[in-house]
């Protein structure tokens, strides 16, 4: 058996898949960047189990070339939309990701970047080494509480939930929810309202977005709903870059439109769309969601039991196919 893995993961995943199975060959690309399409379909040629990231295409056309010998893909991440999902079913091959051990890590990273736009904190720090701190001013870096703010969560899933709760029980924060599904424990637990988009972004102090990217929310955020956010507001990505318009962003950050954004990821990662990067006023982070110890070994381990589960003819755990 193969067993091919396209970017280095935790030891401790490695060696559990070589201790479950001695008699299979491991392989792991031993360079530090995401293979091309052609890289990644000669590279995973032969094998029976993929352990991909969320920057592997794994597109029909890879998965016709590797079935019906690959039985296994395992995404080491919670989104997978790089996936296709149906060819997959129809060519036999399974489909695991790491749903839950990721929450609080990317949940930590909304909220400090919730916090980095509300007290301008990235501002500062810049400030403070360009040698510009003059000493203590009564008006000077002003931003908006947090403390009692409205704050809108679109997508009432894991990582919005743990946002919430963090907002609600730590800041006294309003909740206003947008999401494909109502969420009565949300209601009754955090007092939280589900309301349709255009009433969220007009109500909302703060943004923050938790969806997966589907066609529905591909550019769900565009001009039109920056225009609705107040000009006081600001917007938080820790989901998928194309949920937001991030020309539109760019142009409404310029414009005054809105106060503030701060963004985990990017709709042409690792490329940003051209102005962002010289704004003051958005914060800006490399895809370091779920970036912690414990969360990146969690999802190691998920990887490695769900290659070893379906390898050994067992079902998997957080199986997506
Ligand atoms: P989740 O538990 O599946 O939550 C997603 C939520 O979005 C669900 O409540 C879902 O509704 C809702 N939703 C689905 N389609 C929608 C639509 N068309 N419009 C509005 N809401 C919709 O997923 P999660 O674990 O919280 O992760 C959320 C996303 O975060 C992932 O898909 C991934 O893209 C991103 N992520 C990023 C990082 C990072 O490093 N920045 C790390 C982890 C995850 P239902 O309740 O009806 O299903
Ligand atoms: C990270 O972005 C993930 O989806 O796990």
């Amino acid at each position: 058996m193969r067993i091919y893995v396209t970017r280095a993961i935790p030891d401790a995943a490695l060696r559990r898949i070589a201790n479950a199975l001695p008699a299979a060959r491991l392989e792991v690309n031993p360079e530090d960047r995401t293979l091309s399409a052609v890289e990644l379909r000669e590279h995973a040629r032969g094998a029976d189990a993929l352990v991909c990231t969320l920057a592997d295409r794994i597109d029909r056309a890879l998965l016709e070339t590797l079935a019906p010998r690959l039985r296994v893909v395992a995404t080491f991440a919670v989104g997978y939309e790089n996936i296709d999902l149906e060819a997959a079913r129809t060519l036999g091959v399974r489909v695991t990701h790491t749903p839950g051990v990721l929450t609080e890590a990317t949940a930590e990273i909304a909220v400090a970047l919730l916090m980095a736009c509300a007290r301008r904190i990235v501002e500062g720090d810049r400030l403070i080494r360009a040698g510009e701190f003059r000493g203590w001013k009564p008006l000077g870096a002003l931003g908006h509480s947090v403390y009692g703010a409205t704050v809108g969560v679109v997508g009432a899933g894991r990582i919005g939930r743990r946002v919430a709760e963090t907002l609600r029980r730590g800041f006294g924060c309003d909740l206003l929810v947008y999401s494909r599904s109502r969420r009565p424990d949300w209601e009754e637990e955090l007092g939280a309202r589900f309301v349709d988009l255009d009433a969220m972004l007009e109500g909302a102090d703060f943004v923050t977005l938790h969806c997966p990217l589907v066609d529905e929310t591909r550019h769900l955020i565009d001009a039109a709903a920056l225009a609705r956010m107040k000009p006081t507001a600001s917007l938080v990505n820790t989901s998928r870059g194309a949920v937001l318009d991030e020309v539109a962003l760019v142009d409404a950050l310029r414009r005054g439109e809105i106060a503030a954004a701060g963004l985990d990821v990017y709709e042409r990662e690792p490329r940003l769309a051209e102005g962002l990067a010289e704004l003051p006023n958005a914060v800006l982070l490399p895809h370091i969601g779920s970036a912690t110890h414990q969360a990146r070994n969690a999802m190691g381990r998920l990887c490695a039991e769900a290659v070893i589960a379906v390898l050994a003819g067992r079902e998997p755990a957080h199986a997506l196919v």
